[in-house]
């Protein structure tokens, strides 16, 4: 059984002996195992059902960390400076003598990194000294978890520990950038938006490259129910996710943000999805969002839920 906790000890003991333990960022769940352990790193695949080929991402307190984990560049000091501790992950060459387990990386020569700045995720990743692999704590395609009790309901029977740690405050998965290149490229859409010329050095230039992370196939966070996107009228039976004034007519409505403020909803999005996700309605309606900000994110992980499923 999954059960919550509030100790940071148990979730570091946990931790160190080898066991998998749910922890809260800014952005949502992780599923996190010591990413040195190679055993421990094969539960979090075998717990997803996720495919061997889409690595994961490793978590560190500290710059100190990182750099026993990847090769750095002037890019990704740019970036890290700049976003650090936050919702960013940086693709990166692995390190020379690089300890990290064969299956984080999917056996590729390059890993993903990022600093959360979740306090209670810090607390965790100090006290147990070493890096954290985690993907969003769910089941492999599915809707990621932005409440402790959202972990539970995706792994019910699971010996897992989940760290109570309230509702994530960003709500969609971190911006990943490969900077292995020359330039830096967009692999996923998140709340970090580095063509905001004052976030980064003047020297970054950006592209925006879909679909070239491995995980980032077409069909992804999924709800059971068929989703409708950018609806003008709701049909009958349908449930309605709003954005901004209401349209009339849905069987159930909740609004991802009733002031029209793209953050609001970004940090409702997954646990309205997951509520509305329900066998009496037809399908889920969800009103235009803004492409700006992180509406971006919020369209590309709307687009995944209403593709057509694998
Ligand atoms: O906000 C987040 O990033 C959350 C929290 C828990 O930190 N984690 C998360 O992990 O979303 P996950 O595994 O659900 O998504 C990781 C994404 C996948 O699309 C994966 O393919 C990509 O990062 N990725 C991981 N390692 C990579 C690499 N070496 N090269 C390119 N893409 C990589
Ligand atoms: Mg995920």
């Amino acid at each position: 059984m999954s059960f919550l906790s509030t100790s940071i000890a148990d979730a570091i003991a946990r931790l160190k002996a080898g066991a998998l333990v749910a922890l809260p960022t800014e952005t949502v769940y992780g599923l996190a195992a010591d990413a040195c352990d190679e055993q421990a790193v094969s539960y979090v695949f075998a717990l997803k059902g996720r495919p061997s080929n889409n690595p994961l991402i490793i978590h560190v307190a500290d710059i100190a960390l990182a750099k026993r984990y990847v090769q750095g560049n002037d890019l990704a000091e740019a970036l890290a400076a700049a976003q650090w501790a936050g919702a960013l992950t940086l693709v990166l060459p692995k390190a020379a003598d690089c300890p990290v387990a064969l299956s984080v990386s999917a056996g590729g020569q390059t890993l993903a990194i990022r600093m959360p700045s979740h306090p209670l995720m810090r607390e965790v990743l100090q006290g147990f000294g070493g890096g954290v692999a985690a993907p969003s704590a769910n089941r492999s395609g599915r809707i990621s978890p932005t409440q402790a009790a959202h972990v539970q309901e995706e792994f019910p029977d699971a010996d897992l520990m989940v760290l109570e740690g309230g509702a994530c405050a960003v709500g969609v998965e971190s911006t990943v950038v490969d900077c292995t290149g020359e330039a830096a490229k967009v692999l996923r859409a998140g709340s970090v938006l580095l063509d905001d010329a004052s976030q980064i050095a003047a020297a970054v230039t950006t592209a925006t490259v879909p679909l070239a992370s491995p995980g980032m196939l077409s069909s992804h966070y999924a709800p059971s129910l068929p989703v409708r996107l950018n609806v003008t009228h709701v049909q009958q039976g349908e449930a309605l996710l709003a954005f901004g004034a209401p349209l009339e007519g849905s069987a159930q409505m909740l609004n991802l943000s009733e002031a029209g403020d793209v953050d609001e909803a970004a940090s409702h999005l997954f646990a309205m999805l997951r509520a509305l996700d329900c066998p009496k309605y037809r399908a889920i309606a969800v009103m235009p969002i803004p492409e700006e900000g992180v509406g971006i994110a919020i369209n590309d992980r709307l687009k995944r839920a209403a593709a057509d499923r694998l």
